[in-house]
């Protein structure tokens, strides 16, 4: 279940946390948000990508019929301790996303495993969603965000699209993303 935390934009260090899931949809549901909670399916530590599409395959149906996606695949990152180059590629696929963005479509993910946080900026602040396995969330076209697989990436996406190419990214350069607590520290703080 997700956690959502919200920083003014003008004062980063001040959060107000929301872990109740049908009140976290209704705060992001105010701001065209979807959020919503769905039963991620048992599977191996680490299933390929379409053992993870058909084990999740009514909801994936469903999800495509209702919001029209013509494109499904598997977004993924776990860690490795056979690859020697692990760190590397884990710290470029992190900074991909980790700026600020937007997108020409809605940016539509399924969690089935691991962890993730999406930062969106919303009326004059940054709700940040960490999502986790059964979190479903939609970033609205337009909507400037980035996100965070933290600094060990370990997370499974489905993600969802009406274009194929709908996961480009448009970036603004704002370097606000820099002052808000970055997914290991929400983490950190969270077990305090
Ligand atoms: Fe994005």
């Amino acid at each position: 279940m997700a956690t959502l935390h919200i920083f003014p934009e003008n004062d980063p260090g001040t959060a107000e946390r929301v872990t109740d899931p049908e009140q976290i949809a209704e705060v992001l549901a105010g701001h065209g948000v979807r959020y919503g909670t769905h039963p991620a399916a048992d599977a191996a530590a680490h299933p390929a990508a379409g053992d993870v599409l058909e084990a999740h395959r009514p909801l994936v149906n469903r999800l495509c019929e209702e919001g029209g996606y013509r494109f499904v695949d598997v977004a993924r990152l776990h860690p490795d301790p056979g690859d020697p180059d692990w760190t590397g590629k884990a710290g470029a696929a992190r900074r991909k996303f980790l700026t600020e963005h937007r997108h020409e479509e809605d940016e539509v993910r399924f969690f089935t495993a691991g962890h993730g946080c999406f930062y969106l900026r919303l009326g004059g602040r940054v709700y940040a969603v960490v999502c986790e396995r059964g979190d479903l969330l939609s970033v609205p076209a337009g909507v400037r965000h980035w996100f965070d697989m933290g600094s060990v990436p370990d997370f499974c996406a489905i993600r969802f699209f009406r274009e194929e190419d709908g996961w480009v990214g448009d970036f603004t350069g704002d370097p606000l993303g820099e002052r808000i607590p970055t997914l290991d520290e929400l983490l950190e703080a969270a077990v305090v």
